[in-house]
């Protein structure tokens, strides 16, 4: 039997680099990458993280100039997480007007806060002693209602700081709302709300435990997603549009792109996707084994992620990936 000449050659736009160029139909650009920062307290230089190599917890100094570089780069956006001194029950440094976060908030708006979006994580983790998101009741278990009224106090004291946007990312129910409540009740109608609206329990956090001293024991099952839940999310975005959010978010953002695909194709807000610290530490452990290409693995990666139907994305290769885009 013969051989059957092709008449359609999809091979023909993949033939030169300008062909490819012309056909690519995603593009990055370092406008819609969010870096996340981590700023640790009382420390008087930066504190490696072993998980996540490259990536440091900050002093008030050492965040203010990688925020320079960050906004000199083109990145679009900084998320800011405070690595406090002392963490407790109800995690009060969260709510303390000169908590760390609050701080960090101050230098960087007044270092950059003119030429990128600065955000901050709204969650209790960071400050508990137990490790989850939001206060224990008596049995031990996460009071969702408990919680939602220190979210109200966070998102005040946040955008008292000065944040452009807050990050809502413990997954309780009616977060979006409550702190929505609280903003425009204290005269913040123009912070905005960037809503964790499909956050999965995933052990792709990992690295991002030790990121900020997490000292969680057992897991986040109760509150995060079902890993093998999908339509889930579509209620949970539901929700968040219903509460007001002003972007929603899917995370992590790898193992989860049908997710994103889902939410994207019938949000009418902006969607971001959280590359996660495991998805990092994934990359950077084979990069570092000689066993992928770093960097075509990093814009693949981003490059996946916007495909699926990302507007935004939080990845911690955010300066670098700006100045690969620019070269
Ligand atoms: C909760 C929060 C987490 C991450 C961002 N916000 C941890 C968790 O929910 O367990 C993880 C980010 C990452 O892994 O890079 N404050």
């Amino acid at each position: 039997m013969g051989v059957q000449i092709p008449v359609v050659r999809p091979r023909r736009l993949r033939t030169t680099p300008a062909v490819r160029r012309l056909v690519a139909e995603t593009r990055l650009h370092p406008a819609e990458l969010i870096l996340p920062l981590f700023v640790r307290e009382g420390v008087t230089a930066p504190v490696p993280i072993n998980a996540m190599p490259g990536v440091v917890q900050h002093t008030r100094d050492t965040l203010r100039k990688a925020a320079v570089e960050a906004a000199e780069a083109g990145v679009g956006g900084l998320m800011l997480f405070g690595v406090p001194a002392v963490q407790d029950a109800v995690g009060s440094e969260g709510t303390n007007p000169d908590g760390i976060l609050q701080q960090a908030i101050r230098d960087v708006v007044a270092e950059v806060g003119d030429q990128v979006v600065i955000m901050s994580d709204l969650c209790l983790d960071e400050y508990t002693d137990h490790g989850h998101c939001g206060v224990l009741a008596a049995d031990g278990s996460v009071d969702n209602d408990a919680t939602l009224e220190r979210y109200a106090e966070m998102a005040v004291v946040q955008a008292d700081a000065g944040v452009h946007m807050v990050g809502p990312s413990g997954m309780m129910d009616g977060q979006i709302a409550v702190v929505r409540e609280a903003l425009d009740g204290s005269g913040h109608q123009d912070v905005s709300v960037l809503a964790y609206t499909a956050k999965y329990a995933s052990a792709f956090y990992g690295p991002f435990r030790e990121a900020v001293g997490s000292s969680l024991k057992g897991d986040r099952k109760s509150y995060q997603q079902d890993p093998a839940n999908a339509r889930e999310s579509l209620r949970e975005l539901e929700l968040d549009l219903a509460e007001g959010a002003d972007l929603v978010m899917v995370k992590p953002a790898m193992s989860y792109l049908d997710v994103l695909w889902q939410v994207a194709e019938v949000s009418p807000v902006p969607v971001a996707a959280y590359q996660v610290s495991g998805e990092y530490s994934m990359v950077e452990a084979a990069a570092a084994n000689g066993w992928i290409d770093r960097e075509r693995a990093i814009m693949e990666t981003l490059t996946s992620i916007r495909r699926a139907g990302a507007n935004q994305v939080l990845t911690y290769w955010a300066v670098e990936a700006a100045r690969m885009l620019r070269d």
